[in-house]
């Protein structure tokens, strides 16, 4: 069972090896004054503990060039990166990136920050990738379609594989059968138990050997 570590601050949790911010943080509360982000990116979601719960025994090599997709404020982005991967965060909605930012640096770790969606992810893009990530990024009907679309292109371009979190939703079980006729793809019930129990899914995608 993981160590339980005191908050050196209040408002503040350990998940995984990383130190986050709660919604209360005066941090936190201080950035949402200049900040609205518009697209669910107001908060940490569950999804990226099932991500981080279930890499936690997968051997990630150090270095290793990751994509997190809808990176939000950055939860596996930072596991990630502690993990000493380069990781870069990739979100269309810049508003997120200030809590990302305030959050790496209490991590000790930096992410490359991108603005955009994945649809204007291309190939030469997703060359400089070796994993993507993602953390309940497939919520609206069209990121279906949005998300197999750029995977295709991601795999044509050489990204190794893909790893997904997410509660359940119907979108994201499409996707996984999309992928399940497409490449070889595990989709696994899970659970995380750090901060909280959360359970959900984990979809793993095989782009190439
Ligand atoms: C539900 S939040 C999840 C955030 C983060 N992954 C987490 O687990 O805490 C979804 C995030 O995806 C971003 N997003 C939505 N559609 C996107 C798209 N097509 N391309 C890139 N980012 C997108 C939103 O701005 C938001 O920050």
């Amino acid at each position: 069972m993981p160590e339980i570590l005191e908050s050196p601050e209040k408002y503040m949790f350990n998940a995984y090896g990383i130190w986050l911010l709660d919604n209360k943080h005066r941090f936190v509360k201080q950035i949402k004054k200049n900040v609205s982000p518009s697209a669910h990116g107001d908060k940490h979601w569950d999804s990226s503990y099932l991500l981080m719960d279930y890499l936690e025994d997968e051997k990630v090599k150090k270095g290793t060039r990751v994509l997190d997709v809808g990176c939000g404020w950055g939860p596996s982005a930072i596991y990630l990166a502690n993990r000493g991967c380069k990781v870069t965060g990739l979100d269309l909605d810049e508003d997120v990136f200030s809590f990302l930012e305030v959050q790496s640096v209490l991590n000790s770790v930096n992410i490359t920050k991108r603005v955009g969606a994945m649809a204007d992810m291309k190939k030469k893009d997703l060359e400089q990738f070796d994993l993507i990530v993602g953390g309940d990024i497939c919520f609206w009907d069209e990121l279906v379609d949005e998300w197999f679309k750029m995977l295709k292109r991601a795999a044509s371009a050489g990204v190794k594989r893909v790893v997904m979190g997410d509660p359940g939703r119907s979108t994201f079980l499409e996707l996984a059968d999309k992928c399940e006729l497409k490449w070889p793809t595990s989709m696994l019930p899970w659970y995380s138990h750090q901060p909280k129990r959360f359970e959900g899914y984990v979809l793993d995608v095989q782009l190439n050997e």
